[in-house]
């Protein structure tokens, strides 16, 4: 009898735990079901973002992106050295990892896309994100970002898929990497 008495009593208790559990799990769940972080890492995969954000290193059927540094941006220890002159038509340059360019612009570096909070997204808001892409202007309304970043493409995106890829660049790993700032050529007759 008093055992009995005793389960009747803790049972709600442990029904309660459990579907706070359960509401925990649902709701991290959540993003995952209604598939917005799997759209972002679809759209990520078929938009090249890890063509220019992770540096590149020789495979074995050429240069390929190394995904242990998955979109950490350029090397902070890969330090250039300044770019060649353009030269007739050649008028642009890249470095070996394609994540340092010089051209007309100035030289531009592919920022960490990772959520690090130091080196890479972790404070941007959603807001922030989708008004850079959309703007053209660092994190929504500072200085133009530089070529190549194709943001007139991403420009094109829908709201929606602009914040998949938000959500997917919050969920990946976090690497602390200090990608240097670019350098926008001074404005012409100046
Ligand atoms: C062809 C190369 C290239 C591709 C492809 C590319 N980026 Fe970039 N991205 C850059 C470079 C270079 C910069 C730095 C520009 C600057 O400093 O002005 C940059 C900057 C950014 C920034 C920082 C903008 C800011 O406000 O400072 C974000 C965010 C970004 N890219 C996201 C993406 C995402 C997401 C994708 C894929 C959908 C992508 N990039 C694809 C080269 C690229």
């Amino acid at each position: 009898m008093v055992g009995i008495h005793r389960h009747a009593r803790r049972a709600p208790r442990i029904a309660s735990l459990l579907l706070l559990a359960l509401a925990t799990l649902a709701a991290a769940a959540n993003a995952q079901a209604n598939g917005v972080v799997e759209r972002g890492a679809y759209l990520v995969k078929i938009t090249a973002c890890n063509d220019c954000h992770t540096p590149f290193k020789m495979g074995a059927k050429g240069p390929e992106p190394d995904m242990a540094k998955m979109l950490s941006g350029h090397p902070q220890n890969l330090v250039m050295p300044p770019a060649p002159a353009a030269q007739g038509p050649w008028v642009w340059h890249g470095g070996a990892t394609n994540t340092a360019f010089a051209g007309p612009w100035g030289v531009s570096y592919a920022p960490n896309l990772t959520p690090d909070p130091d080196t890479g997204l972790g404070n941007w808001t959603e807001e922030q994100f989708v008004k850079a892409l959309r703007s053209g202007r660092h994190m929504g309304s500072g200085r133009p970002i530089l070529p190549p970043m194709p943001w007139p493409m991403y420009s094109n995106m829908n709201e929606a898929d602009l914040k998949a890829v938000y959500a997917y660049l919050k969920s990946i790993p976090a690497i602390r990497n200090a990608a240097p700032a670019s350098m926008p050529a001074p404005p012409p007759g100046s």
